[in-house]
């Protein structure tokens, strides 16, 4: 296929057919241009977490559709979302990761000053502007801001673009994994806990968005790690407690009916999770001093529901994925074609006891982190996709697994674990955002 996709939004749709997907969605570097000027601008990013901005003038800066911001606590004890550009000149306003920065940004370069709204606060030598057309000019009006910013249990989303759908219309139903990770604290409220571990993929950012609900390939890919774990343990009393690593890394070794039992959940918009009746989660052994704390704060049956629901992975379509029962997550923060930033995150439970965050911080290090020997087994995956869809002869990758027609145009579906039905959930969502502006 060699046509040109920039204002050909009928080539972009026709990469996407109901079974199957073209391989420039992951090899094209115009379809990234466009991804970062329409589809991520269309849809509702994963901003960061209220508890990384806790007092006034804090701050932390990200990148969403290749834009740079700033997001930062107001003086009013609002969020704001700015973009990270000086009015007058351009420049970064803020250079750093996170940090305070009072009641207002001061620009490195000439000194105009920005309230945390936004707005001008002061120019040096203002005498400078009198009789000029500054005031009739878009950078009197200071620091451009993102309209459309949304805070739900302390996750904070943004979408950039003027168009798309309201925040609410978007996730729909699947914010009840947001909301069961929060409800898994005694207080019901979530903060992050530590740094962030960050791992730069030389592959594109779908390959690690897919992968998080593909079930077929854990027993497969992590053979060599989790294998070897569940090779060391086997032979022990099946009464022995496991420690913490064997007993997470096992489950990854389950077979191909545990997956398949254990469910996916499609929503409109590309979200998804596994783990609907049960999942590699639900096994682990009890912490009994949580289990009070939580049967204070919410009565048996409540706290029953709560740590029922053990669900896997969900998928906050296009960038957040979150582990509600490990509370852990990961954001994709794509870079170029082949190569995107991806974050881990690990949060305290706020009013739980220290051992569910150490379960965290396990979790985090041996499967989603840098140094983890999980995550190895994955990335060697995505390289070895992002070489081979070089290879000429065939430029389609099959999702046909478990395809029905009757899945198109509904907004949820549950069906078995083991179906291609996410991804092909995902492309059709990314077909609508990507060419809802273009
Ligand atoms: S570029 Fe910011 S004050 Fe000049
Ligand atoms: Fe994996």
């Amino acid at each position: 296929m060699n046509t040109a996709y920039r204002g050909n939004p009928e080539a972009v749709r026709a990469l996407v057919q109901p079974d199957r997907v073209h391989r420039d969605l992951y090899i094209n570097p115009e379809i990234f241009e466009l991804e970062q000027e329409h589809f991520f601008a269309n849809t509702w990013s994963y901003v960061g977490h209220d508890s990384q901005i806790p007092k006034p003038g804090d701050y932390i800066t990200v990148e969403i559709a290749g834009r740079p911001l700033i997001a930062v606590r107001h003086t009013d004890g609002s969020v704001k979302v700015l973009m990270n550009r000086c009015a007058h000149k351009g420049s970064r306003l803020a250079s750093e990761a996170c940090g305070n920065t009072g009641k207002f940004f001061r620009c490195p370069y000439h000194a105009w000053t920005f309230k945390t709204d936004g707005s001008l606060l002061s120019i040096p030598l203002k005498s400078g502007y009198e009789g000029t057309q500054l005031q009739q000019c878009e950078s009197a009006k200071g620091v451009a801001t993102v309209k459309n910013v949304r805070l739900y249990r302390g996750f904070i989303f943004a979408r950039l673009s003027e168009t798309g759908p309201d925040f609410e219309a978007y996730f729909g139903d699947s914010l009840s994994s947001i909301d069961n990770m929060a409800d898994r604290s005694p207080e019901g409220e979530l903060e992050v806990a530590g740094g962030c571990l960050r791992y730069v993929h030389q592959c594109n950012w779908k390959m690690f968005i897919e992968n998080l609900n593909d079930t077929m390939h854990p027993m497969v890919a992590h053979e060599s790690s989790a294998g070897t774990a569940k090779t060391m343990w086997s032979g022990q009393p099946a009464d022995l407690p496991k420690p913490m690593a064997i007993e997470q890394f096992v489950p990854f070794m389950s077979d191909y009916k545990f997956f398949e039992d254990m469910g996916v959940r499609v929503f409109d918009n590309g979200h998804s999770f596994t783990g609907v009746n049960f999942s590699i989660h639900s096994k682990y052994a009890a912490i009994p001093a949580y289990d009070e704390a939580m049967k204070a704060a919410y009565g048996e049956q409540r706290t029953q529901e709560i740590l029922g629901l053990a669900r896997h992975n969900t998928v906050y379509y296009p960038t957040l994925t979150i582990k509600g029962a490990i509370q852990a997550i990961r954001v994709v923060r794509p870079i170029a074609v082949d190569k995107t930033l991806v974050e881990s995150w690990t949060f305290r439970l706020k009013g739980a006891p220290p051992e569910l965050l150490q379960r965290t911080c396990m979790y985090t290090r041996l499967i989603n982190s840098p140094f983890s020997v999980v995550g190895h087994d994955d990335l060697h995956a995505y390289r070895g996709i992002q070489e081979g869809l070089r290879a000429g002869g065939n430029p389609w990758i099959s999702l046909h697994r478990d395809f029905n027609e009757a899945e198109i145009g509904k907004p949820d579906v549950t069906t078995k674990g083991t179906s291609e039905i996410s991804m092909r959930n995902q492309y059709r969502a990314w077909a609508r955002y990507m060419t809802l502006t273009m």
